[in-house]
Protein backbone atom coordinates (compact mmCIF):
# COMPACT_ATOMS: atom_id res chain seq x y z
CA UNK A 1 0.00 0.00 0.00
CA UNK A 2 1.21 3.71 -1.03
CA UNK A 3 1.36 5.42 2.63
CA UNK A 4 2.92 8.92 0.98
CA UNK A 5 1.53 9.84 -2.24
CA UNK A 6 3.43 13.63 -3.99
CA UNK A 7 2.57 14.71 -6.92
CA UNK A 8 3.92 17.76 -8.76
CA UNK A 9 5.01 19.70 -5.95
CA UNK A 10 6.41 22.74 -6.97
CA UNK A 11 8.48 24.98 -4.68
CA UNK A 12 10.40 28.36 -5.99
CA UNK A 13 12.34 30.67 -4.10
CA UNK A 14 12.85 34.28 -5.44
CA UNK A 15 14.53 33.18 -9.29
CA UNK A 16 15.52 29.75 -7.67
CA UNK A 17 13.22 26.65 -7.99
CA UNK A 18 13.95 24.45 -5.32
CA UNK A 19 11.72 21.50 -6.28
CA UNK A 20 9.87 20.88 -9.82
CA UNK A 21 6.92 18.86 -10.35
CA UNK A 22 8.29 16.53 -8.23
CA UNK A 23 6.00 13.15 -7.50
CA UNK A 24 7.09 10.73 -5.05
CA UNK A 25 5.28 7.83 -4.13
CA UNK A 26 6.54 5.82 -0.66
CA UNK A 27 5.07 1.91 -0.34
CA UNK A 28 4.20 1.19 3.70
CA UNK A 29 7.08 -0.76 5.27
CA UNK A 30 9.77 0.36 2.69
CA UNK A 31 13.05 2.58 3.45
CA UNK A 32 12.90 5.15 0.73
CA UNK A 33 16.13 7.34 -0.16
CA UNK A 34 16.14 10.72 -1.64
CA UNK A 35 19.78 11.16 -3.26
CA UNK A 36 21.34 13.93 -5.39
CA UNK A 37 24.11 16.26 -5.53
CA UNK A 38 24.07 19.51 -2.63
CA UNK A 39 21.35 21.96 -3.51
CA UNK A 40 19.33 19.62 -5.82
CA UNK A 41 16.24 20.34 -3.22
CA UNK A 42 15.98 17.69 -0.88
CA UNK A 43 15.92 19.05 2.33
CA UNK A 44 13.15 21.37 0.52
CA UNK A 45 11.52 18.35 -0.55
CA UNK A 46 11.19 16.82 3.53
CA UNK A 47 10.41 20.28 4.38
CA UNK A 48 7.35 20.55 2.09
CA UNK A 49 6.29 17.27 3.34
CA UNK A 50 6.43 18.18 7.18
CA UNK A 51 4.78 22.02 6.66
CA UNK A 52 7.47 24.05 7.28
CA UNK A 53 7.11 25.20 4.03
CA UNK A 54 4.16 25.76 1.65
CA UNK A 55 4.14 23.91 -1.92
CA UNK A 56 3.42 26.66 -4.84
CA UNK A 57 1.37 23.93 -6.18
CA UNK A 58 1.37 20.04 -5.98
CA UNK A 59 -0.56 17.67 -3.41
CA UNK A 60 0.99 15.16 -0.57
CA UNK A 61 -1.27 12.33 0.69
CA UNK A 62 -0.49 10.28 3.72
CA UNK A 63 -2.62 7.32 3.88
CA UNK A 64 -5.16 9.13 1.81
CA UNK A 65 -5.57 12.48 3.72
CA UNK A 66 -3.82 15.20 2.53
CA UNK A 67 -1.20 17.31 4.23
CA UNK A 68 -1.64 20.55 2.40
CA UNK A 69 -2.20 23.14 4.22
CA UNK A 70 -1.75 21.84 7.77
CA UNK A 71 0.58 23.27 10.24
CA UNK A 72 3.46 20.89 11.21
CA UNK A 73 2.05 20.28 14.66
CA UNK A 74 -1.00 18.81 12.67
CA UNK A 75 1.07 16.90 10.70
CA UNK A 76 3.37 15.59 13.13
CA UNK A 77 0.13 14.62 15.16
CA UNK A 78 -0.85 12.46 11.47
CA UNK A 79 2.03 10.22 12.05
CA UNK A 80 5.10 12.00 9.91
CA UNK A 81 8.17 12.33 12.12
CA UNK A 82 11.62 14.20 10.89
CA UNK A 83 14.92 13.83 11.68
CA UNK A 84 16.60 17.77 11.25
CA UNK A 85 19.83 18.13 10.19
CA UNK A 86 21.08 19.56 13.26
CA UNK A 87 19.57 18.42 16.08
CA UNK A 88 17.18 20.40 18.44
CA UNK A 89 17.20 19.17 21.97
CA UNK A 90 16.16 20.44 24.97
CA UNK A 91 20.01 21.04 26.61
CA UNK A 92 19.75 21.27 30.16
CA UNK A 93 17.24 18.33 30.31
CA UNK A 94 18.05 14.17 31.20
CA UNK A 95 17.72 12.83 28.15
CA UNK A 96 14.80 10.78 29.34
CA UNK A 97 13.04 14.12 29.99
CA UNK A 98 13.48 15.06 26.43
CA UNK A 99 12.16 11.67 25.25
CA UNK A 100 9.66 11.55 27.57
CA UNK A 101 8.17 14.78 26.67
CA UNK A 102 8.10 13.32 23.57
CA UNK A 103 6.19 10.99 24.14
CA UNK A 104 3.55 12.80 25.95
CA UNK A 105 3.42 15.57 23.02
CA UNK A 106 2.90 12.78 20.22
CA UNK A 107 -0.33 11.10 22.74
CA UNK A 108 -2.03 14.67 23.41
CA UNK A 109 -0.49 17.19 20.71
CA UNK A 110 2.10 19.64 21.85
CA UNK A 111 -0.71 22.34 22.21
CA UNK A 112 -2.38 20.51 25.02
CA UNK A 113 0.94 19.29 26.66
CA UNK A 114 1.88 20.05 30.46
CA UNK A 115 3.55 18.48 32.84
CA UNK A 116 1.47 18.50 35.29
CA UNK A 117 -0.54 15.03 33.85
CA UNK A 118 -1.96 12.55 35.62
CA UNK A 119 0.98 10.21 37.37
CA UNK A 120 -0.40 6.86 35.40
CA UNK A 121 -0.43 8.65 32.07
CA UNK A 122 3.40 10.23 33.00
CA UNK A 123 4.25 6.64 33.31
CA UNK A 124 3.25 5.21 30.37
CA UNK A 125 5.25 7.92 28.32
CA UNK A 126 8.65 7.61 30.74
CA UNK A 127 8.31 3.73 29.55
CA UNK A 128 7.73 4.74 25.69
CA UNK A 129 10.62 7.13 26.13
CA UNK A 130 12.78 4.73 27.85
CA UNK A 131 12.18 1.85 25.28
CA UNK A 132 12.87 4.50 22.50
CA UNK A 133 16.64 5.19 24.51
CA UNK A 134 17.48 1.91 24.40
CA UNK A 135 16.69 1.41 20.96
CA UNK A 136 18.99 3.91 19.68
CA UNK A 137 21.61 2.52 22.56
CA UNK A 138 21.56 5.64 24.78
CA UNK A 139 19.68 3.90 27.77
CA UNK A 140 22.81 3.82 29.81
CA UNK A 141 22.60 7.30 29.89
CA UNK A 142 19.38 8.37 30.16
CA UNK A 143 19.94 10.24 33.32
CA UNK A 144 22.88 12.49 31.47
CA UNK A 145 21.85 16.36 30.45
CA UNK A 146 21.56 16.57 26.57
CA UNK A 147 24.06 19.12 26.20
CA UNK A 148 26.61 16.67 28.32
CA UNK A 149 26.30 14.57 24.46
CA UNK A 150 28.46 13.94 21.69
CA UNK A 151 26.87 15.52 18.38
CA UNK A 152 26.37 11.90 17.32
CA UNK A 153 24.58 11.21 20.02
CA UNK A 154 22.96 14.33 19.97
CA UNK A 155 21.33 13.03 16.92
CA UNK A 156 20.73 9.57 18.39
CA UNK A 157 18.47 11.43 20.92
CA UNK A 158 16.59 12.97 17.85
CA UNK A 159 15.90 10.00 16.67
CA UNK A 160 14.62 8.47 19.83
CA UNK A 161 12.70 11.50 20.53
CA UNK A 162 11.38 10.56 16.80
CA UNK A 163 10.79 7.12 17.71
CA UNK A 164 8.76 8.06 21.06
CA UNK A 165 6.27 9.65 18.72
CA UNK A 166 5.67 6.17 17.53
CA UNK A 167 5.46 7.86 14.13
CA UNK A 168 4.00 6.38 10.86
CA UNK A 169 6.85 7.81 8.44
CA UNK A 170 10.05 8.52 9.75
CA UNK A 171 11.70 10.79 7.84
CA UNK A 172 15.76 11.41 8.11
CA UNK A 173 18.18 14.29 6.57
CA UNK A 174 21.41 13.16 6.48
CA UNK A 175 21.44 11.12 9.84
CA UNK A 176 24.68 10.53 10.03
CA UNK A 177 26.35 14.06 9.65
CA UNK A 178 29.04 15.12 11.28
CA UNK A 179 29.07 11.49 12.75
CA UNK A 180 32.53 10.18 13.38
CA UNK A 181 33.14 6.23 11.88
CA UNK A 182 32.17 4.48 14.85
CA UNK A 183 28.99 6.53 15.42
CA UNK A 184 28.09 6.55 11.68
CA UNK A 185 28.22 2.54 11.98
CA UNK A 186 26.11 2.56 14.86
CA UNK A 187 23.47 4.49 13.19
CA UNK A 188 23.58 2.51 10.17
CA UNK A 189 23.01 -0.53 12.05
CA UNK A 190 20.10 1.28 14.06
CA UNK A 191 18.97 2.24 10.72
CA UNK A 192 18.59 -1.74 9.14
CA UNK A 193 17.01 -2.34 12.55
CA UNK A 194 14.39 -0.19 12.01
CA UNK A 195 14.17 -1.15 8.23
CA UNK A 196 13.83 -4.58 9.27
CA UNK A 197 10.99 -3.94 11.83
CA UNK A 198 8.95 -2.26 8.94
CA UNK A 199 9.04 1.05 9.56
CA UNK A 200 8.26 3.49 6.96
CA UNK A 201 11.13 5.51 6.13
CA UNK A 202 12.49 8.73 3.74
CA UNK A 203 16.19 8.98 4.37
CA UNK A 204 18.20 11.27 2.64
CA UNK A 205 22.18 10.19 2.58
CA UNK A 206 24.67 10.77 1.15
CA UNK A 207 27.04 7.78 1.79
CA UNK A 208 26.12 5.81 -1.43
CA UNK A 209 27.29 2.57 0.11
CA UNK A 210 24.46 2.79 3.14
CA UNK A 211 22.05 4.42 0.43
CA UNK A 212 22.29 1.13 -1.73
CA UNK A 213 22.64 -0.97 1.24
CA UNK A 214 19.32 0.00 3.04
CA UNK A 215 17.07 1.15 0.52
CA UNK A 216 14.12 -0.47 -1.08
CA UNK A 217 13.70 2.23 -3.45
CA UNK A 218 15.70 5.30 -4.29
CA UNK A 219 14.93 8.42 -5.94
CA UNK A 220 16.92 11.18 -7.36
CA UNK A 221 16.88 14.52 -7.47
CA UNK A 222 19.01 16.94 -9.85
CA UNK A 223 18.15 20.72 -9.56
CA UNK A 224 14.63 20.40 -8.29
CA UNK A 225 13.63 17.84 -10.94
CA UNK A 226 13.13 14.27 -10.64
CA UNK A 227 15.38 12.38 -12.93
CA UNK A 228 15.13 8.98 -11.46
CA UNK A 229 13.14 6.66 -9.44
CA UNK A 230 13.33 2.64 -8.78
CA UNK A 231 15.36 -0.08 -7.30
CA UNK A 232 18.49 0.42 -6.38
CA UNK A 233 19.98 -1.80 -9.09
CA UNK A 234 17.99 0.18 -11.38
CA UNK A 235 18.87 3.32 -10.19
CA UNK A 236 22.36 2.64 -10.00
CA UNK A 237 22.70 1.80 -13.89
CA UNK A 238 20.03 4.87 -14.80
CA UNK A 239 21.57 6.93 -17.86
CA UNK A 240 20.56 10.39 -16.65
CA UNK A 241 21.66 9.34 -13.01
CA UNK A 242 25.10 8.21 -14.41
CA UNK A 243 25.19 11.79 -16.13
CA UNK A 244 24.03 13.94 -13.45
CA UNK A 245 27.11 12.18 -11.16
CA UNK A 246 29.51 12.07 -13.77
CA UNK A 247 32.93 12.66 -12.13
CA UNK A 248 30.97 12.86 -9.29
CA UNK A 249 30.43 10.32 -6.68
CA UNK A 250 31.12 6.31 -7.38
CA UNK A 251 27.67 4.46 -7.73
N1 LIG B 1 14.44 29.00 2.80
C1 LIG B 1 15.12 29.15 1.65
N2 LIG B 1 15.18 30.35 1.03
C2 LIG B 1 15.85 30.51 -0.12
N3 LIG B 1 16.50 29.53 -0.76
C3 LIG B 1 16.46 28.30 -0.20
C4 LIG B 1 15.79 28.05 1.03
N4 LIG B 1 15.93 26.73 1.34
C5 LIG B 1 16.67 26.20 0.36
N5 LIG B 1 16.99 27.13 -0.57
C6 LIG B 1 17.74 26.90 -1.82
O1 LIG B 1 17.07 25.86 -2.52
C7 LIG B 1 18.01 24.99 -3.13
C8 LIG B 1 17.79 23.58 -2.64
O2 LIG B 1 18.22 23.52 -1.30
P1 LIG B 1 18.09 22.21 -0.41
O3 LIG B 1 16.72 21.70 -0.50
O4 LIG B 1 18.60 22.55 0.94
O5 LIG B 1 19.10 21.21 -1.15
P2 LIG B 1 19.75 19.85 -0.65
O6 LIG B 1 19.12 19.47 0.66
O7 LIG B 1 19.46 18.87 -1.75
O8 LIG B 1 21.22 20.11 -0.54
C9 LIG B 1 19.38 25.52 -2.80
O9 LIG B 1 19.84 26.32 -3.88
C10 LIG B 1 19.14 26.37 -1.56
O10 LIG B 1 20.07 27.43 -1.48
MG1 LIG C 1 19.96 19.18 2.58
Amino acid sequence: MELLEVRGLCKRFGGLQATYEVDLTVREGTAHSIIGPNGAGKSTLLNLLIGLIRPDSGTVMLAGTSLLGRRPHEINQLGVARVFQTPSVFPDMSLLDNVTIAALAARDGDFRFNLFQHPSRRRDAVAAAEDALLEVGLDAVADVSADDLSHGDKRRLELAICLAHRPRLLLLDEPTQGMSQLETQSTVELLRRLVAKGMTKVIIEHDMKVVFGLSDEITVLHQGCVIATGEPDAVRHDEAVLEAYLGGVEL
